[in-house]
């Protein structure tokens, strides 16, 4: 368990920057309404990650608690007379039982959580759970969790959180863990970019399980600006199922991208190139980190496009190699790198810190976030290494280069993917994986 002493030093002003976001009144107000059409009324009200107690405004209760870790969000704030905001971590002594739980929690992705606290509060939960946490797992998860253990066992769980968790394979133990329990659950996608007013990109959710629910019903709805709520028959938004996942083969597989330990000191752009006289071939590789300057008429991603879209038009193509020995003109550029800039959590593990666990080259390139129909691919043909969210297509077998890439871009991927942030859609590698697997048993 941790005490308030210690929580300070898990929670930097990085990770507080990154979570600090107020929900609107009216979504508040909303997610109240749809707490009432489930129960007439509440007693124990638990908020996770309470900010300067907004959700304790919106609604009728006996008694509110909020857990806030930060002091300075409450300065100002004058809460209803039954409510009080605990400055205490939300995974600290909680007491439980409540009938409740509704707020809108942090949204930090795993990479940027203090390792330590991670460790710890994931095997605090996998032990309370009796499940394995997910590592993968973004902060809003662990309080998704903590809001289940936390409650008793008539409640109701009220979030505002991204709409992801319906299809992200890092959250199937958590929907596995409610699916297995029979409760029901509602979710309600928000057409609205709920948080406009600050960096967050996520397509936004209320999230609704009931505990009360025994029949393991699953309801997804989308929500305008005026708050009408229509149902939808699955978790894509259209009629039909989001795309299945399958591990990959031997052959014809997808993989992500490259993650050398950040683009913005491993891939370089033509300038930078010259600038310390690179060589490409030995101190260099070509590299598409951004597949958005490559028009998508274009098929082959060769000497002539690679260099007409990426090389001049300033973009990162130039991968540096992760060579013990580098040379004197890559070692000049190694040493002007600074520390500031490879402080990543990879760079941090890797010895020396740009040696990366190369990836090989993929026989195509595809993005693996799009806006409509479905990915930009591409055929390989200057032999850039996928990075970043552009992810490859790996020893292609048994079909021409040129017939799988027909055959994926004439794939409907728009209907069975769901939307992860405002219109973008982003397609999990082992998802790719399955619909080649499709088109393979098809030709
Ligand atoms: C997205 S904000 C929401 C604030 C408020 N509930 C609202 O809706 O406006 C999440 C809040 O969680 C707090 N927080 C982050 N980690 C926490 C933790 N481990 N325990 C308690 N509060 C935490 C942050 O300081 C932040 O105020």
């Amino acid at each position: 368990m941790l005490d308030v002493i210690s929580d300070s030093q898990y929670f930097n002003d990085h990770y507080l920057a990154k979570c600090q976001v107020d929900t609107p009144i009216d979504i508040v107000e909303q997610a109240w309404k749809i707490a009432f059409q489930h129960r007439q009324q509440f007693l124990s009200v638990v908020d996770f990650g309470a900010g300067d107690g907004k959700f304790a405004h919106g609604g009728q209760y006996s008694n509110y608690v909020g857990y806030e870790i930060d002091s300075r969000r409450t300065k100002h704030t004058s809460l209803p007379s039954n409510a009080e905001i605990i400055h205490k971590c939300a995974f600290s002594d909680v007491k439980g039982n409540f009938d409740l739980c509704i707020g809108n929690p942090p949204y930090v992705r795993h990479h940027e959580l203090n390792d330590e606290w991670q460790n710890k509060i994931a095997n605090q939960l996998s032990h309370e759970l009796g499940i394995r946490l997910d590592r993968r797992s973004n902060a809003f998860i662990y309080f998704l969790c903590q809001a289940i253990l936390k409650t008793n066992d008539t409640a109701l769980i009220v979030q505002v959180i991204p709409y992801e968790w319906v299809s992200r394979p890092s959250c199937s133990f958590l929907r596995k863990y409610v699916e297995d329990k029979k409760w029901t659950v509602k979710v309600y996608r928000f057409e609205q970019d709920v948080f406009a007013h600050s960096k967050v990109l996520t397509t936004a959710s209320i999230t609704v399980i009931d505990k009360t629910g025994k029949n393991g019903i699953w309801e997804f709805y989308t929500i305008d600006n005026q708050f009408n709520a229509v149902r939808v028959q699955s978790a894509t938004g259209s009629n039909e199922k989001v795309l299945s996942y399958k591990s990959r083969s031997p052959f014809n597989y997808a993989q992500r991208g490259l993650s050398p330990g950040g683009q913005k000191i491993f891939c370089l752009t033509e300038e930078i190139r010259l600038a310390f006289k690179l060589k490409i071939g030995i101190d260099v590789v070509p590299c598409l980190t951004n597949i958005r300057p490559v028009p998508d008429k274009i098929a082959l991603l060769n000497t002539t496009s690679f260099q007409k879209y990426l090389v001049n038009a300033g973009e990162k193509c130039w991968l540096i190699t992760p060579t013990v020995t580098p040379s004197e003109e890559l070692k000049t550029y190694l040493d002007s790198v600074s520390a500031e800039d490879r402080d990543t959590y990879t760079c941090r593990n890797q010895s020396p810190w740009w040696c990366y666990r190369a990836h090989p080259v993929p026989d195509l390139l595809y993005g693996s976030g799009f806006t409509k129909h479905g990915p930009k691919i591409f055929i390989n043909e200057i032999g850039a290494v996928a990075v970043g969210a552009v992810h490859g297509i790996h020893k292609v077998k048994g079909i021409s280069k040129i017939q799988l890439r027909k055959a994926l871009r004439t794939f409907e991927f728009e209907s069975r993917i769901v939307s992860h942030s405002g219109v973008l859609k982003k397609i999990e590698v082992n998802q790719m994986n399955s619909v080649i697997g499709t088109i393979l048993n098809d030709t």
